[in-house]
């Protein structure tokens, strides 16, 4: 399974995991919505972690099958719905909510702010969203090869509101991965999180945390391509009205 495999890749094990179980913290006895879900890696690692509850959303059928399929496989009391995060209504109040590349699949500021409406709706007062999410702070220059990390990534010129940003992902049998995102400025970000009301909104840089099997980058080679790295993790605190943290 070509998903599966993806979340195996160093950056995900050393760089994207790390960073974003030091964003979510301690999740022990927390409610936690995972969306969108993907095959539910991360559901099963908060549920892993302490979660008292988690329940995975994401658009795609097949995503949702796979995760329900592992999770018939190795139980761990976790729920996956397919749902559009841009139309998913209230579901719940939630105290945690983990966003995965949910943001960079937003076109225009319209779209993003569809996706941060559903999640206030889904946080309880003080509960926190954090996430993972591509870096809108990139310099134009930079797009390309991602060496360290083996892939590349490479936008429509010139770049601008909803601009495509393609991934690119050579795989062992020589053909490639690949999936888009789309560009939207880093002020739109903080316009659209403050205008659906999800306070404390900052980026915040990825950390590299162990390799912990053999045959990965060596952490050194990724710290030395993390300036340029592609991701750079969004967190969030929703306050309430008059509760600004
Ligand atoms: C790159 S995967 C990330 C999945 C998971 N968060 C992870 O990190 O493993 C992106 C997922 O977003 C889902 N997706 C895209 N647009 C969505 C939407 N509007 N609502 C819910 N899920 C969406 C896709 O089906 C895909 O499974």
């Amino acid at each position: 399974m070509e998903y599966a495999a993806s979340k195996q890749l160093p950056f995900c094990l050393v760089v994207e995991a790390p960073t974003l179980f030091r964003l979510a913290g301690d999740v022990h006895g927390l409610s936690v919505l995972d969306l969108p879900c993907g095959d539910g890696t991360y559901s099963r690692a908060l549920a892993r972690r302490g979660a008292a509850s988690v329940l995975g959303v994401d658009l795609s059928g097949a995503m949702v099958e796979r995760a329900r399929s592992i999770e018939r496989e190795e139980p761990l009391g976790l729920e996956h719905r397919i749902g559009d995060a841009a139309t998913l209504g209230k579901i719940s109040a939630f105290d945690l909510i983990v966003a995965c590349y949910l943001f960079n699949y937003a076109r225009i500021a319209d779209e993003l702010l569809a996706f941060t409406r559903s999640i206030h709706a889904n946080l309880r007062r003080r509960g926190r969203l954090v996430g993972i999410n591509d870096n809108p702070r990139t310099s134009p220059e930079r797009y390309g090869s991602y060496d360290a990390f083996g892939f590349s990534r490479d936008i429509d010129r010139p770049r601008r509101e909803g601009s495509r940003i393609r991934y690119t992902f050579p795989k062992p049998d020589g053909t490639n991965l690949g999936f888009d995102n789309f560009w939207l400025a880093p002020e739109t970000y903080a316009e659209v999180f403050a205008t659906a009301g999800l306070h404390g909104f900052q980026f915040v840089d990825p950390e590299v945390g162990s390799p912990r099997q053999p045959g990965l980058h060596s952490v050194a080679r990724l710290r030395a391509g993390l300036p340029d790295h592609r991701s750079r993790c969004v967190s969030l605190v929703r306050g309430g009205p008059g509760a600004r943290p």
